[in-house]
């Protein structure tokens, strides 16, 4: 059987600033990192000074398409300060894409914040959204004729999970009510932003969106599954719907950007449940521990069709140690995307996270998402396998199965 994809696909790889770039010294993960100790991501990929070799590589896969971010810390070091030095490194970095006849989309915050934002309130504090929206007029005027893509935030309930209730990221917050407060303000900081670059590219083509993180909740099969059922439903309104929702009803959204990775099973633990950790379900998980599901991908973008949106994955990829399991994991999706393509869902893209290998938040380096893999030794980069197997896929549009 053979998918065919829609003309004009875009196929492409994820990276993100603090991840990849390496030196980012005044964002508040670089804080976080020493006072838990976690492992640093000082020269992460050192992706800030190999991104013509990247990009160059990402070439040679026959990529359409690159997703990256821009780091605020760097642009802005201090309050109200910009640094044009760093607004320049960025143009040299959409200018050598755009040289390459790849298209950038770029998004403007992917969890981490300046130290002078984080110290003075954050996101918790409401005035603090001018700030995010100085740096949003800033660098949307400054890419106006080059940049269409614009994604605001990434994941922001995951950022929010993280860093307000589970309290493993920064600012190490375990509290209902702040993750609730983040929330608002940043769904009002994004609806603003998103307007900004509206009023900002007047008549010059721009599509605005911000990544939403989807999952596949089940209910785990032991111990009391009826409480557990509820659980799961419950984390599925809330984590995969609320917020797009939420923002389709403001109409602040020209597309549709959903990552997915994988199923969770939900255990009842509390109304919001917790994370089922048993193993006993003989299903394949990955490097990380999750669960590869890739029918999970097929049943979220059917629900999302109601939307009547455009569609593109903004990432879905994996860790693994074989080969084999990176192959199967990109196919298995890829048809899944296939099916519900044929199913009358518009998806315009498909974005593989990572391009290269690089820090994983507080996992450090170990996980290898890579299409691209990166000996830390000597920062040499090389094509693993599978990714020429996707080079195929983007260079004829068609899969076969
Ligand atoms: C995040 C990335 C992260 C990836 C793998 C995504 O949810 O946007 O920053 O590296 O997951 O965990």
């Amino acid at each position: 059987m053979q998918i065919q994809f829609p003309q004009s696909f875009f196929w492409g790889a994820a990276l993100s600033s603090y991840q990849s770039e390496g030196g980012n010294f005044n964002s508040d993960w670089a804080i976080w990192e020493k006072e838990k100790n976690l492992q640093p991501a000082k020269l992460a990929s050192d992706h800030y000074s190999r991104f013509r070799e990247d990009f160059r590589l990402a070439s040679q896969l026959r990529l359409n398409c690159l997703r990256l971010s821009f780091e605020w810390a760097r642009i802005y070091p201090s309050r109200g300060v910009v640094a044009e030095e760093e607004l320049a490194h960025y143009k040299e970095v959409i200018d050598a894409l755009l040289a390459l006849g790849i298209r950038p989309l770029v998004s403007l915050h992917h969890f981490t914040n300046p130290i002078w934002f984080a110290k003075s309130g954050g996101w918790l504090k409401s005035s603090n959204i001018d700030s995010f929206l100085e740096y949003v007029s800033k660098v949307s005027s400054a890419f106006k004729d080059k940049i269409e893509y614009w994604l605001v935030f990434n994941e922001p309930l995951v950022y929010i999970y993280n860093g307000f209730l589970r309290g493993n990221w920064p600012p190490g917050e375990h509290s209902l009510s702040s993750a609730n407060k983040v929330l608002d303000n940043i769904t009002a900081c994004y609806e603003a932003a998103y307007q900004e670059i509206k009023r900002v590219y007047g008549s010059c083509p721009s599509k605005v969106s911000f990544s939403k993180h989807l999952r596949s909740f089940y209910p785990c099969p032991r111990f009391s599954f009826g409480l557990n059922r509820a659980s799961a439903s419950l984390r599925d309104r809330i984590f995969n719907n609320s917020l797009l929702e939420r923002i389709a009803r403001s109409q602040c959204m020209d597309f549709i950007a959903i990552n997915y990775y994988c199923k969770e099973y939900v255990q009842f633990a509390g109304p919001l449940g917790k994370e089922c950790e048993h193993n006993y379900h003989q299903e394949r998980r990955n490097y990380m521990g999750w669960y590869v599901y890739p029918q999970g991908l097929y049943e979220l973008l059917l629900r999302l069709k109601k939307f009547n949106l455009p569609i593109i994955i903004t990432e879905n990829g994996t860790a693994e140690e074989k080969n084999s399991d990176y192959k199967e994991y990109l196919f298995t999706h890829l048809k899944s995307i296939g099916r519900a393509i044929s199913a009358g869902v518009d998806v315009r893209g498909y974005i593989w996270w990572s391009l290269i290998d690089n820090f994983e938040w507080d996992k450090g380096f170990s996980p290898r998402f890579g299409l691209i893999g990166i000996d830390y030794t000597t920062l040499e980069r090389s094509i693993r396998p599978f990714a020429l197997e996707y080079a195929e896929v983007a260079s004829s549009n068609k899969l076969e199965i």
